[in-house]
């Protein structure tokens, strides 16, 4: 949404029409916008700010704020590392760790081909089979570092397939 188009700005609008008369708009837009898009790029959030009142600062507060929210489109596949208590005493940073190592970025990043996105999370409510990691919500559970390339591998052969 580099360049917002006039039919996405119009969209953006519309959005925030929804919730004219609610007393605190702003997560509800901004999660209208995360839901429809897959991120809150800051001409949105200045559409947003014009339609509501509300400055850009406090916009982009929330929306860096909430790990929901993303500034930037996320990859195809979501890597989502749970490093909620559970899952940490089990040794998760060791295999958020390797991820960051072999996509070659770090939590909260994409990799520059757009196929991947790594993320921290809290709890996933799968503490009984931790460590746990989703992608795009398929939940694989128990993990190590050394369980973590043929993951990768899987959906990087599924691209290759389809492609
Ligand atoms: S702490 Fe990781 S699933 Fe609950």
């Amino acid at each position: 949404m580099a360049a917002l188009s006039k039919a996405a700005e119009q969209q953006i609008v519309e959005i925030c029409d929804r919730y004219r008369d609610t007393a605190t708009p702003l997560i509800m837009i901004l999660s209208d916008i995360q839901n429809e898009y897959g991120y809150v790029p800051p001409e949105a959030q200045a559409i947003v700010s014009r339609e509501t009142g509300i400055s850009v600062a406090k916009i982009y507060g929330v929306v860096t704020f909430y790990s929901f929210f993303s500034l930037v489109p996320n990859g195809k596949y979501v890597i989502g590392c749970c490093l909620g208590t559970a899952c940490y005493v089990k040794g998760a940073q060791a295999v958020i760790d390797k991820f960051s190592e072999l996509l070659g970025i770090d939590p909260g990043q994409t990799t520059p081909d757009g196929m991947f996105t790594l993320d921290a999370l809290r709890c996933i409510g799968a503490c009984g089979i931790a460590p746990a990691v989703s992608v795009n919500g398929k939940v694989y559970p128990k993990l190590t570092p050394d369980k973590v390339p043929e993951i990768i591998e899987e959906y990087r052969t599924k691209e290759a397939k389809s492609a």
